[in-house]
């Protein structure tokens, strides 16, 4: 190859790695999409654990306001056992909840209280219901709703918590809110949470911020009950590759003992 088609290689690779940045700069230009402030989470780090007291609130807030319109598909009422509640709550718990069963001996579908081996009953029957309900727009189910959001626990809490008046010249239209973290700061959901929306049973102040930190603790153990269990299977691994380089040391040692 020539001297000058390498140089034409060289620079056509400049060209190329220009272009591409510029590319990406626009593209995050143009999500102009605010960062979520960093928040310290129970369950962050090596070592992170969910703060029990923190999910059993969590619980209390997503069941007395966001299971008005989210579903939560892949929780049952029985895993709520693994966060603390007894087997006692957990059936009262459900048993509030209605399920649609069947079909009988007489081929009639019935309803029914729920039991804690079902999944959390979502609250409208379909989808054209839950957007009919809601401006047309659709709550989307919430149980991996952490993982699927970037930075999700942190954009969570700041979604819940970034409700404004919209700056002067820009219109929200009707049956919209304005909220920042939003991609569009546009979003359909109205602001969930309020002052004392809930009472919690452990007597802590329901501020918007404490609730919307218990409901995202809270949903992240939905999106990822096994993270206990994970985090300390990697801290055993950890040690167990730390005992074995030491003896793997050792061992070389012996053997090379006698070679000078
Ligand atoms: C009155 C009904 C309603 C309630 C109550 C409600 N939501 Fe929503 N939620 C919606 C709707 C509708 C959307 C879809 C918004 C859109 O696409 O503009 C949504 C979207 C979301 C999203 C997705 C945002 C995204 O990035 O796509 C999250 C997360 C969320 N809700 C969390 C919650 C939590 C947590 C609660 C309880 C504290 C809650 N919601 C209570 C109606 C509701």
């Amino acid at each position: 190859m020539g001297r000058n088609s390498m140089k034409n290689i060289a620079a056509m690779g400049s060209v190329f790695l220009l272009g591409a940045a510029v590319l990406s700069n626009a593209a995050q230009a143009s999500g102009d999409v605010i960062k979520p402030p960093s928040r310290n989470w129970s369950f962050q780090g090596v070592f992170g654990t969910f703060d029990r007291g923190s999910l059993q609130r969590g619980f209390q807030v997503y069941n007395g306001v966001c299971a008005g319109c989210h579903s939560l598909r892949l929780v049952a009422y029985r895993n709520l056992m693994d966060i603390g509640f007894t087997e006692d709550q957990v059936t009262k718990i459900a048993a509030e909840k209605e399920v649609k069963d069947g079909p009988n001996d007489e081929g009639e579908m019935f309803d029914r209280p729920a039991r804690p081996s079902d999944r959390f009953v979502k609250p409208f029957p379909n989808e054209n219901a839950a957007r009919a309900a809601n401006n047309g727009a659709f709550p989307p189910d919430l149980s991996l709703m952490v993982k699927a959001r970037k930075d999700g626990a942190n954009y969570l809490h700041a979604l819940m918590t970034g409700y404004k008046e919209p700056p002067a010249g820009e219109k929200v239209p009707e049956g919209m809110a304005y909220n920042e973290y939003f991609p569009g700061k546009q979003i359909a959901m109205p602001s969930p949470l309020s002052e004392d929306g809930v009472e919690y049973t452990d007597k802590t102040k329901a501020t918007v911020a404490q609730m919307a930190s218990d409901v995202t603790t809270f949903l992240a153990w939905a999106a990822e009950p096994e993270l206990e269990a994970r985090k300390r299977l990697g801290v055993k691994v950890l040690l167990f590759l730390l005992v074995l380089t030491g003896l793997l040391y050792a061992v070389k040692r012996r053997i090379w003992a006698d070679v000078h």
